[in-house]
């Protein structure tokens, strides 16, 4: 008998990975919620502790989410019921069916619901044993004309870093298609991991059971449990459906294809600790597989008639080469600068990866809608910042904030063609590199491709990013034949909890805003910035335009909180100019 390979192994564990999806076609009133208050004629005693949630719309069906925790003990499966109504008090049933959850599945469940009508709201709920559950929100995606389109954005919320203030201001939203998660829905650190220095007195510690890093499969649903029990996130869940994309932390930093800098050869195989990963995000997010038979596979379209396609990508797991280090093109004599130039330009070097980039290509190509909008992680705009800089973010505060100001000034003067400048102060602003090498400026020639596509087809091009903890507004430009040429726009939001700039260079507060102009007027095609504020971005499309509405919150660190009114931002692109504008 042929022994079992690692490969066997790893092919078997993503087959039976993830949560069972239940299809549900029924339409109309069945009435078989016999099992409603028992199973099998035992009782049970259940709690719905995690809340609903529901995400992937299509135009006539939607994945709904919950999971039920047995209270008595008892392992067994559980009989759930869900009814699906048009109106919020139940009265016109559209869907109801029931099933069991299993403990093999972390006692969640996926309904993918089939048989709704295109763009209308839902309201859906959940009875196990007698117990009701929330009741969720959501919507199916549009057909046709369409007039306006409005997400929310959102990334990177950190359990012990803060508040989840920013799930709660996003969840009153009047109106939303749905909401966006671009990744670092959790982080796999423990407690003191990455700034959990006050999670204890906020009373958001990890529990004793789970304050480690996350590496084996009960470690990663014990977390997506313990951030489920967040009525912020609740909140935010049942108001609308997710559109959801995982970025590193989901398994671990800085994650690529078969590896992460967070992941060493004591905490055993990396391709297993992937498995477990996925396993437990499929599990706990409310995502339908875009492929039945390859659940690493997630980039995939969302169309809202003629107004907006949505392309999810993934930038992590299924096409992405190592990240670059600047320390392995380090001289004696400094950065060996033609090296690393050819190896950030190898055109053989991926993010997306081929089959995913082809796929996108042909996505773009056969859409006609007006607005072709990216979801995905990491920073697509060049964030080429003067080499002096970046040597000078690791020096003290104060001598950054000197830094600064010099280069801000000669910018300033060569912006305005000052003739009166040396070649050795032209040098300081213009020889340039990116600051972020894990993101789409570590791997150059395909963003090229990419952007290229997008130009050569003629769309309004819109790229949402994630993953910084920032909030970012760019132009996406290529070199054109005379000079540079914007071909898109990028959007990206700040956190829900993560410490941004402003942990990383230890400013002190009244450097801020002076550091955030000065960084976008140093990097060219960078437009706006907000370095020190936790919030979400809310993105509304109309034939005419896309307006980026930044909403940041006063605090994480503390209960209470106001939304920071002063410090919004709002941005506007026409169709057919790639340019942002202030708006108002
Ligand atoms: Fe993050």
């Amino acid at each position: 008998m042929r022994r079992l390979t690692r490969r066997d192994f790893i092919r078997a564990s993503a087959l039976g990975m993830g949560a069972v999806v239940v299809s549900s076609g029924l339409t109309g009133c069945g009435g078989s919620s016999s099992n409603r208050n028992s199973d099998n004629g035992n009782e049970r005693l259940v709690a719905f502790h995690h809340g609903v949630a529901s995400g992937d719309p299509q135009t006539q069906g939607v994945i709904l989410w919950t999971r039920v925790t047995p209270e008595d003990g008892d392992t067994s499966p559980v009989s759930v019921s869900w009814e699906v109504a048009s109106d919020a008090d139940f009265t016109q049933l559209v869907n109801e069916d029931s099933t069991e959850v299993r403990q093999a599945y972390d006692y969640t469940l996926k309904v993918d619901v089939q048989g709704l009508e295109p763009g209308k709201t839902y309201y859906y709920r959940f009875h196990a044993a007698g117990v009701t559950s929330p009741v969720g929100v959501t919507r199916t995606l549009p057909e046709g004309s369409v007039d306006q389109v409005t997400f929310a954005v959102l990334s990177c919320s950190n359990y012990p870093a803060g508040f989840f203030h920013v799930y709660a201001e996003a969840a009153k939203e009047a109106q939303l298609d749905a909401v966006l998660h671009l990744g670092d829905y959790l982080y796999e650190y423990a407690t003191d991991g990455y700034d959990g220095d006050q999670a204890e007195q906020m009373g958001r510690a990890l529990p004793e059971n789970n304050d480690l890093e996350m590496i084996q499969l009960v470690d990663y649903r014990r977390r997506y449990a313990l951030y489920r029990t967040d009525p912020d996130l609740q909140a935010l869940h049942a108001k609308a459906p997710f559109i959801a994309v995982w970025d590193d932390h989901e398994i671990a930093n800085d994650a690529w294809m078969e590896g992460a800098e967070n992941h060493d050869s004591t905490e055993g195989d990396y391709l297993l600790r992937k498995q477990y990963a996925l396993q437990a995000y499929f599990e706990w997010m409310p995502i339908r597989p875009f492929d039945d038979n390859d659940r690493e596979i997630i980039y995939r379209s969302f169309h809202y008639g003629d107004l907006v396609s949505l392309h999810m990508l993934d930038t992590r797991i299924i096409g992405r080469d190592e990240q670059l280090s600047y320390t392995d093109y380090l001289t004696d004599t400094g950065l060996d600068a033609e090296a690393f130039t050819a190896a950030v330009t190898d055109p053989n070097r991926h993010l997306l990866g081929t089959t995913q980039l082809n796929w996108l290509s042909e996505a773009l190509a056969t859409s006609s809608a007006t607005w072709q909008v990216l979801g995905q992680q990491v920073l697509m705009g060049r964030m080429l910042m003067p080499a002096e800089m970046l040597q000078g973010l690791l020096a003290p505060a104060p001598e950054l904030v000197t830094l600064i100001e010099e280069l801000t000034t000669l910018k300033g003067r060569y912006l305005q063609g000052d003739p009166t400048l040396t070649e050795e102060e032209i040098a300081r602003i213009t020889t340039v590199l990116p600051y972020n090498l894990d993101a789409w400026d570590g791997y150059m020639a395909e963003r090229e491709v990419l952007l290229q596509t997008a130009k050569q087809l003629g769309k309004n091009l819109v790229v949402l990013a994630g993953d910084t903890h920032n909030a970012w507004a760019s132009h996406l430009t290529i070199d054109g034949g005379e000079g540079k040429q914007s071909v898109g726009v990028e959007l990206a939001t700040a956190s829900v909890s993560s410490p941004g700039l402003e942990y990383y260079l230890q400013l002190p507060t009244e450097a801020i805003p002076q550091a955030e102009q000065a960084i976008t007027l140093l990097v060219d095609d960078l437009q706006y910035l907000n370095a020190s504020q936790r919030g979400y971005l809310r993105v509304t499309f109309t034939a005419e335009e896309t307006r980026a509405d930044w909403r940041f919150v006063s605090t994480v660190k503390s209960s209470d909180y106001q939304v920071d009114e002063a410090r919004g931002h709002s941005m506007t692109v026409q169709a057919g100019s790639p340019a942002l504008t202030q708006a108002d």
